[in-house]
């Protein structure tokens, strides 16, 4: 049964719509935000080659012609070039204000057709049919658009919320067991920041989840966007509470940055060692017990994900390079460092403050080395 969870956004409310099959509905369900029954659908290679013809006959079916922008996968789109490359081609399209931009595909391809969205003639609007379970969960909810640049991921970009979700879980069914993986590892986060049932549920359901039990998967997607939906309504700019989305992230990012953000380590595997190494360093802290630190960790590596850093290629990690690049990344302020903390298991919080030579000491403690 489809769900449609609202985003409470005010004049920018829109909802997510959970459930099988939508992408056979999309032409139905995207008409209401179309004026002129054509719509660009941004998309990869791969995304398109397995589902395009799908959506292209179901936009057909509501009247609606799909002007397909196809960008080759992978990170290297989410780049100037990319986003120079995408204008362009919407602008040979003569798409106006009054057009709609349909986002399909993961994060990359969500992140900048949102952008390119953003900025295109000021501004049009666009929705969002995400097709890897991390874009369901999390890249697709809440309007950050981005690119890259050299210095680092998603530099550049803006806040533009979609007009509509589209998260059709059947869709998943083609996605490779690494990329659930790597999906569930921001599914765990909803738990581990703030709902301790919804932890423990994942604890007995995570393996149904990944096997992508209709069920299980339909549960544990809807609760996490029914979480993300309800924190980006409190905090859509990210001046508060939106930071809690960032656990284990910048421990990730500074991996990530390590290990060259490609395939030696995904994001969402990132993600998963970084938020173990965030409830250790909390348990470092004082802030809670090493056995709930443990636990979180357990259930991270019970999704195949890694939780230590001498499982992530790259190790053994020079210790004040891994501190440089979470000093880089842009949730620091004026110098300090901010991580997400846990108080409890299910109960994160913003640290501002915290001291750089404690995060030195702490991941030598974990294996990195002194250079
Ligand atoms: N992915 C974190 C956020 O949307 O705030």
């Amino acid at each position: 049964m489809n769900r449609s969870l609202p985003v409470g956004l005010g004049a920018r409310a829109y909802d997510v719509v959970v459930g099988e099959g939508l992408l056979d509905a999309a032409g139905r369900l995207i008409a209401p935000f179309q004026k002129r029954g054509r719509t660009a659908v941004i998309s990869d290679e791969s995304v398109w080659a397995l589902h395009g013809a799908r959506l292209t006959a179901a936009l057909a079916a509501a009247g609606i012609t799909a002007l397909p922008v196809i960008v080759p996968p992978g990170e290297q789109s989410k780049s100037f070039e990319g986003l120079a490359d995408v204008s362009d081609r919407l602008l040979a399209l003569e798409l106006d204000r009054g057009d709609l931009v349909t986002a399909f595909g993961g994060g990359v391809v969500g992140d900048l057709a949102g952008f390119a969205a953003a900025i295109y003639k000021r501004g049009i609007d666009f929705v969002q049919i995400p097709t890897t379970l991390l874009a369901q969960v999390d890249s697709s909810v809440g309007g950050k658009t981005a690119i890259d640049t050299p210095r680092g991921k998603n530099l550049v970009g803006a806040f533009h919320q979609p007009r509509l979700v589209l998260a059709d879980l059947e869709v998943l069914s083609t996605l490779p067991a690494r990329e659930m993986r790597a999906g569930y590892a921001e599914v765990i986060k909803y738990g581990l920041l703030g709902d301790f049932a919804f932890f423990e549920w994942l604890e007995v359901n995570g393996p149904a989840v990944l096997a992508r039990d209709p069920d299980a998967l339909a549960q544990a997607v809807a609760r996490s966007i029914e979480m993300k939906a309800e924190i980006v309504a409190e905090d859509e700019r990210e001046q508060g509470r939106r930071a809690l989305l960032n656990l284990g992230h910048t421990f990730a990012h500074a991996l990530e940055a390590e290990t060259g953000y490609g395939e030696a380590l995904r994001h969402g595997e990132a993600v998963g060692a970084g938020m173990a190494l965030a409830f250790r360093f909390s348990a470092a802290q004082g802030l809670i017990s090493s056995q709930d630190a443990a636990r979180a960790s357990a259930a991270i590596a019970a999704a195949g994900l890694p939780t230590r850093l001498d499982e992530i290629p790259g190790h053994p990690f020079d210790a004040d390079r891994l501190v440089a690049h979470t000093a880089q990344d842009k949730k620091a302020e004026g110098g300090r460092l901010t991580f997400i903390l846990a108080r409890a298991l299910g109960d994160a919080f913003v640290a501002r403050d915290v001291d750089a030579a404690a995060v030195r000491a702490f991941l030598i403690a974990e294996g990195a080395v002194a250079s």
